[in-house]
């Protein structure tokens, strides 16, 4: 039955989970990645904290990402940088456009160009906005984070300080995601 769909080309749904499964089991083990159950809960702030990474770099390179944005409908320009395991970088900007609703965000440019690049997992996101006020990832760009990052830190910086460091699981802590669907 598999073996004829297979031949007609038809997905395999149940080798594709459990594909999906193992991949998801040997990066829990290899401890880089940040998508497991562990998430469900907020994690403690000082064990956030307690990376201590330098966040200058990832933070100016949303502070560049921030000057390609297209912002010409809001005037609201937004940068952002994420980082993959492997230590790449990849930026985003926000692009409006004249219907409004097409909007894309800085933080899903960043992370649609990074997963069409084949990137796969990440370990955090610096997020620029030339306000005082931290400027937090929307709910929908915490949604797609989350499903495709899961519980990364999020840097929120302006464009002289950073203004505070979060794990996304402190910005969505009741997520929906595939595991509801199993
Ligand atoms: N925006 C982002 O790019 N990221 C955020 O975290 C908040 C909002 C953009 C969308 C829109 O182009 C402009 O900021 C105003 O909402």
């Amino acid at each position: 039955m598999a073996g004829s769909d297979a031949k007609r080309g038809v997905p395999d749904r149940r080798r594709e989970r459990r594909d999906y499964k193992e991949r998801r089991t040997s990066e829990r083990r290899a401890g880089i990645d940040r998508r497991n159950e562990a998430a469900w809960q907020p994690i403690a702030l000082e064990v956030a904290a307690a990376g201590a990474y330098d966040d200058a770099a990832l933070v100016a390179a949303a502070v560049d990402a921030r000057g390609h944005a297209r912002a010409r409908f809001s005037g609201f320009k937004v940068g952002a940088a994420l980082e993959t395991a492997a230590g790449e970088v990849i930026s985003g900007c926000n692009v409006e456009n004249a219907t409004y609703g097409l909007t894309m965000c800085a933080e899903r440019v960043a992370l649609y160009k990074a997963l069409s690049d084949g990137k796969d997992v990440f370990t955090r996101i610096a997020v620029v906005a030339d306000t005082d006020d931290p400027t937090p990832p929307c709910g929908s760009c915490r949604q797609l984070l989350w499903e495709y990052c899961g519980d990364i830190d999020v840097i929120l910086s302006n464009l002289s300080e950073v203004k505070r460091r979060m794990r996304l699981s402190e910005l969505l802590p009741l997520p929906f995601d595939s595991r509801l669907l199993e």
